[in-house]
């Protein structure tokens, strides 16, 4: 046991993921550093291909080879799941052996994961209670009956209509929203201290979508989670983050709160992410057609890897001779905002 500041659940430092393969070596985290606190929503930002998902399975350690953790630290504060104590004990997941039993007391217990494809989620050939009970069996001292107790509890926590009904259905039964709301519950059923949701409404309809997120910050309050939200929509990380981290070619490039994400963005590519997001005033008001900016140039091919800033090809604001040359360090321009820009160092 060892003290720390009480609010810090995870602490990501110096994180790289690779993929070897024969046609050379994918980068897919190369070298993110992030924090997290207790019961705070982070959402994690960035296009396509930039290591969002990779650097959660990370996390959870369900990278399957030939991917693998090949530097970094990835701590996590673990404190009793039954509040016994705020005294954490800090694991370091990325040393763990990803089929021990240390990880296997963690996944799913302290940390559940809604991941990007619902269905994949749920085995098709098993009712969604069966489902949900063995996740509750795996990590608490009950019995098959309260299992089942839980899980319909859990399942009408979600607001899944009829619950008690849908315990035994399969998950094929159940519309998208639904499938979304067991996957939820799955994920909830242990109390987990950290959620990490990977884009979990891309596959929904805008209703649901706003239905789904609603639940997620309900549930939060009333679990006391904390929630990594992973999306490429800003318009989600509007509405559902704290903080925010910006990702770009495996790393983090800038980490603030949300408001200053929005009114403050240092590094040119957030600045330019923003500036791709449609205006719906400007769509309204037709009397004005402001084409949509995009980011000038492609992210770089996956197995290259460029001298200097990884963003430089790109960057409206590049400095010949400094970005194009040495890598940028992390600075520190306020209290709480970190950017990974020569602008600033
Ligand atoms: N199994 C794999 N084998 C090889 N490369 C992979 C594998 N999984 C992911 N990658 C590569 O790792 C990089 C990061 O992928 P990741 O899935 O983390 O991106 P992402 O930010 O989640 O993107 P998206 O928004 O599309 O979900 C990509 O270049 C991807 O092609
Ligand atoms: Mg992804």
């Amino acid at each position: 046991m060892q003290e720390n500041d009480q609010s810090v659940l995870v602490e990501i430092k110096g994180l790289r993921t690779y993929f070897h393969l024969a046609e050379g070596t994918v980068r897919a985290v190369d070298g993110v550093d992030m924090t997290m606190h207790r019961k705070e929503t982070l959402g994690i930002v960035g296009e396509s291909g930039c290591g969002k998902s990779i650097s959660a399975y990370s996390m959870m350690r369900l990278v399957q080879p030939p991917g693998k953790i090949e530097a970094g630290d990835i701590l996590f504060y673990k404190t009793p799941k039954d509040g016994s104590s705020t005294q954490s004990e800090i694991v370091n997941l990325a040393k763990l052996d990803p089929k021990g039993q240390e990880i296997r007391n963690i996944r799913g217990n302290y940390i559940s994961m809604v991941f990007q494809e619902p269905m994949t989620a749920m085995s098709p050939v098993r009712t969604v209670g069966e489902q949900i009970m063995e996740a509750i069996i795996l990590h608490q001292k009950v019995t098959k009956a309260e299992a089942r107790e839980i899980t319909i509890d859990m399942l009408s926590r979600v607001r899944m209509s009829n619950p008690q009904k849908v315990v035994d259905d399969y998950p094929f039964q159940l519309s998208g929203g639904m499938r979304q709301r067991a996957v939820i519950a799955m994920a909830l059923s242990c109390r987990p201290h950290l959620l990490i949701a990977d884009e979990p409404t891309t596959a929904l309809d805008v209703t649901t979508e706003a239905q789904i997120l609603n639940l997620m910050r309900e549930l939060q309050d009333e679990f006391g989670m904390a929630i990594m939200y992973i999306t490429h929509n800003m318009g989600v990380i509007a509405e559902m983050a704290e903080n925010v981290a910006v990702m770009y070619m495996g790393r983090v490039v800038e980490q603030t709160d949300v408001k200053s994400i929005f009114f403050n963005p240092q590094h040119p590519y957030t600045q330019g992410l923003l500036q791709s997001i449609p205006q719906l005033r400007d769509a309204v008001a037709k009397t004005e057609h402001r084409r949509l900016e995009t980011i000038k140039g492609m992210v770089p091919d996956p197995y290259s890897r460029l001298k200097g800033c990884p963003y430089h090809p790109r960057c409206p604001k590049f400095i010949s001779g400094v970005c194009d040359e040495v890598d940028p360090p992390v600075v520190r321009t306020d209290d709480n905002h970190l950017v990974r820009c020569h602008l600033y160092a």
